[in-house]
């Protein structure tokens, strides 16, 4: 390669000097100020949602989600064991105790036929993750949640505008949350947000999120719950609004480059892509991939290490729930297998995925894979 190319990086090619320059310029600077509404009002609309409560980080949405239903103290909730730590983070900050379910070897997402088995009296929501932007078998999510009286909360944060029998991620649920970390389809740089159509559930997210003043009324700085400070600034906001408005051709880049991926490594032996599926629009977060060795020739470690020479960016996946030590000492219990979770840290990892990524840069990357197999 000639020049070196990163795993992620953003596009920000619409209006975010101009309107991160009129949030300064005229002073609004903190969380009050026009673009954090407008944010707020165009991303849950994205979603098909009719309300956005922004707030610092996807980690502190998933927090707030969950206090805003009550979560906490002697409760369990449901995860997948293949997610981002965030996910378990979150049920951990309310007191409750995470629980795990493997993920489906096809998908990689939560295993939904497990689900059923890992719940109790004690169990109150179940927390699907949209992993790398394709979503969850939310039918059967729902009709699981429905049977024994569980809230659903879609952690879609590497979901942006992506669908499930055309229904948008973040309009599937009670509550969605989604990061808008500088990887991400829709990106504030650090930035996270709740959605929801239900209205008692924003005005709590509302009131959690600004330290439990009342929503209306005095502020005489008397408090009746412990609240939180998760705002997201103006200046912020201003980024997320530029980007809400392009949305859609983020999307569309970051799906093309998928699509150009799976072209060009479709003869390759051993390299497998998440499933393409009519029900489901995958919006492709990430390219991630994994390795068969005995197809391929060669193991992840060395093709990652192979493209590392050759300037090319890559990430490893996830490391399973059970395997962190922070939540086995936190109490959850870590006991158990999970060998899909297990096979997809071992065999796989992230090629380079940023929206703004060439055809040329593709085509090369793929040609290293290609010229590296030892089949
Ligand atoms: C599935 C998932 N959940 C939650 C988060 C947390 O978001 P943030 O990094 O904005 O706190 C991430 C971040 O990438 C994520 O991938």
């Amino acid at each position: 390669m000639e020049k070196f190319i990163p795993v992620c990086e953003p596009t920000l090619a619409g209006n975010e000097l101009q309107y991160v320059t009129e949030a300064v310029s005229t002073g609004w600077i903190s969380s009050a100020g026009k673009y954090v509404t407008e944010f707020e009002k165009q991303f849950a609309h994205y979603c098909g949602c009719e309300y956005g409560v922004a707030v610092c980080n996807g980690t502190v949405a998933l927090h707030l989600a969950l206090a805003a239903l009550g979560i906490g103290k002697g409760d369990e909730v449901i995860i997948p064991n293949f997610t981002m730590i965030a996910t378990a983070f979150a049920v951990c900050y309310t007191g409750a105790i995470p629980v795990f379910v493997d993920a489906d070897p096809d998908t990689w997402n939560i295993d939904v036929d497990q689900i059923e088995a890992k719940i109790t009296s004690r169990t109150k929501a179940i927390i699907p993750v949209h992993l790398f932007g394709l979503m969850c078998d939310m039918d059967a999510i729902e009709a699981i949640a429905k049977r024994h009286h569980l809230y659903v909360l879609e952690d879609a944060a590497e979901a942006h505008g992506a669908e499930y029998k055309g229904r948008k991620a973040g309009s599937c649920s009670d509550l969605a949350c989604f990061s808008f970390f500088a990887n991400k389809n829709v990106t504030t740089g650090e930035g996270g947000m709740v959605v929801t159509n239900n209205k008692d559930l924003y005005d709590r997210l509302r009131y959690h999120k600004n330290m439990c003043f009342p929503l209306d009324g005095p502020r005489n700085y008397v408090h009746n719950d412990i609240g939180f400070n998760y705002r997201m600034s103006n200046v912020v906001a201003a980024i997320g609004l530029a980007q809400t408005e392009r949305a859609d051709e983020y999307k569309r880049m970051r799906m093309r480059n998928n699509a150009l991926y799976r072209q060009y490594l479709s003869n390759v032996p051993g390299v497998r892509f998440q499933p393409l599926d009519d029900d489901y629009v995958d919006v492709a977060w990430m390219n991630a991939i994994v390795i068969d060795p005995q197809l391929y020739g060669r193991t992840k470690d060395e093709l990652m290490a192979f493209l590392k020479e050759n300037k090319v960016d890559t990430r490893l996946l996830f490391v399973g729930m059970h395997r962190q030590p922070c939540l086995r000492k936190f109490g959850a219990d870590c006991s158990g297998n999970y060998p899909v979770s297990d096979f997809l840290t071992e065999h796989g990892f992230y090629l380079p995925s940023a929206s703004s990524l060439s055809e040329s840069d593709i085509r090369d990357i793929c040609q290293l894979i290609v010229s590296f197999a030892n089949a």
